[in-house]
């Protein structure tokens, strides 16, 4: 199977990337690698430049993940400020943010960029539509996932088993379209 590290700190991306690489034949493995992370209006700018930091450490194939919510009511807050806010704010602060707004309308967006020996970095797109709910719900999957509920689904990400969050999620996106790519190229 072809491994690529995952250079990531955050344990609840790494096992829904895990799962769902495994059905790809990718093989992967945590580099819990601390960067300094740019602060950077594109997302696929962040995790390019710290996919870069990380090949030069582990010389081996290698993806990073950068990650946001954004919300259209708050014109795109707080997209590649997301962890920042979360750590700050919580999805507390973000419901409170959303006070007494009808437009709930918000997307999550993933950018993966890859690295591997001899190579460019290739960075893969990911989108997941759908609203920021009244109140937080269910206890499962990491960040704002208690108050994300994707089109079409009555139940929000924190309600859903890993499995059926990456069906659809941003990141399960993102990473079905670096396994196209690798199995293009035959690497997988
Ligand atoms: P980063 O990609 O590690 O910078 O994380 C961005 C932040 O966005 C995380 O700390 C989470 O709060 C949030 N986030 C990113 N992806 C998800 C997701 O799939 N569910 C819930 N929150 C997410």
């Amino acid at each position: 199977m072809f491994k690529v590290y995952f250079a990531t700190s955050n344990k609840g991306k790494f096992l829904e990337v895990k799962r769902l690489a495994e059905a790809f034949s990718l093989q992967v493995e945590q580099a819990p690698i601390k960067g300094v992370e740019i602060q950077h209006e594109s997302l696929a700018e962040i995790a390019s430049q710290a996919v870069r930091q990380a090949y030069r450490k582990l010389k081996a194939p290698v993806m990073v993940e950068d990650a946001g919510l954004f919300i259209e009511a708050l014109n795109g807050f707080p997209g590649p400020y997301s962890s920042y806010v979360y750590r700050k704010l919580g999805v507390q602060g973000i419901l409170k943010l959303m006070e007494g707004e009808r437009n709930r309308r918000a997307w999550f967006l993933s950018a993966l960029a890859f690295k591997a020996p001899k190579m460019k970095v290739k960075v893969f797109l990911g989108r997941v539509d759908g609203e920021i709910v009244l109140q937080a719900r269910g206890r499962k999957g990491f960040g704002f996932d208690p108050i994300f509920q994707p089109e079409g689904e009555k139940r929000t990400f924190a309600e859903m088993e890993p499995e059926e969050k990456n069906r659809f999620s941003h990141r399960g996106k993102a990473l079905a379209e670096l396994a196209e790519w690798l199995k293009k190229r035959g690497y997988i």
